[in-house]
């Protein structure tokens, strides 16, 4: 049975990468084989056909330099524990799933009641209603085993810069030393995105303009790694379609490609 949804307008943006993930998934290569993305694009009431555009297949590339990200946490703490802050319909916790990891996806409630609708929580994963700019999910955290990573994917760009920079202070402060990954949108991109397909077919945009990451240190956190799609993880590469690995060469100088960035950060020890 189809199932209707209702979110609110940053809420619905959570779509165009589960529609991305399903496409992706599709294909005789695919980057992330996300058949559980097929099923919920069949499942939810929603017309998917709008989004269109290179956007569709860049969240799927974001998808995996993130994953890896997670990846290389897992590899030297693999009983870690993972908070992914927004996490939409993400489906990042089956694809990394090590048997050991504990796994908290986090989300404000209008997804969070569409997500558990699909998903269930189980030992070692688990679902909470919240936002990333509160701190009430801060507890839940660090209840859990284990040293931390922190992962906001395509969720604090929404948002007014002073907003996320006084959120980014308080994660610091609260969670020492700890890897902490999102992504970041310089002018160019800010200003395109009345141009970009997937957002002509959506009511919210983009606000938080930061250029160069490396000024959120600023905020008590250090710079480790900051990626565009042109600079994937040399692991990650490998698995990119040859036309994505061509269109991430040919447009890496771009400022669409150069002005997004994928950042890793570790907070200060406090
Ligand atoms: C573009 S989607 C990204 C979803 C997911 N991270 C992904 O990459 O598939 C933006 C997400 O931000 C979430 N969001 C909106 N406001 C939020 C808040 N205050 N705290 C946490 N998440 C929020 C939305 O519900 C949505 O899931």
């Amino acid at each position: 049975m189809s199932e209707q949804v209702s979110l609110g307008a940053i809420q619905e943006t959570l779509l165009i990468p589960l529609y991305g993930r399903a496409q992706d998934a599709r294909r005789g290569k695919s980057v992330l084989s996300d058949r559980k993305a097929i099923e919920l694009t069949e499942t939810i009431d929603y017309d998917f056909s709008k989004f269109r555009g290179p956007s569709l297949g860049g969240s799927v590339l974001r998808a995996s330099i993130f994953d890896e990200y997670v990846r290389e946490f897992l590899r030297e703490h693999p009983a870690g524990t993972v908070v992914d802050l927004g996490c939409g319909l993400s489906t990042r916790f089956d694809r990394l799933d090590n048997g050991l990891v504990h796994w908290i996806d986090l989300d404000v409630e209008d997804t969070m009641a569409l997500r558990r609708k699909y998903f269930e929580d189980s030992e070692r994963y688990t679902m909470i209603t919240g936002s990333i700019f509160d701190t009430d999910w801060f507890s839940a955290v660090t209840e859990r085993p284990g040293p931390v990573f922190l992962l906001s994917e395509a969720v604090l760009l929404y948002f007014p810069a002073e907003r996320v920079r006084a959120t980014l202070s308080r994660i610091a402060k609260q969670f020492p030393s700890t890897p902490l990954a999102f992504d970041t949108g310089g002018a160019f991109m800010m200003r395109s995105q009345d141009r970009n397909p997937v957002f002509k077919a959506v009511t919210a945009r983009m606000e938080w303009i930061c250029d160069d990451p490396k000024t959120l240190e600023q905020c008590g956190l250090r710079l480790r790694e900051s990626r565009t799609f042109a600079q994937p993880q040399p692991s990650v590469v490998r698995t990119w379609p040859l036309q994505y690995r061509l269109a991430a060469k040919l447009l890496g100088r771009t400022a669409p490609v150069t002005t997004y960035k994928l950042n890793l950060f570790t907070t200060s020890p406090g």
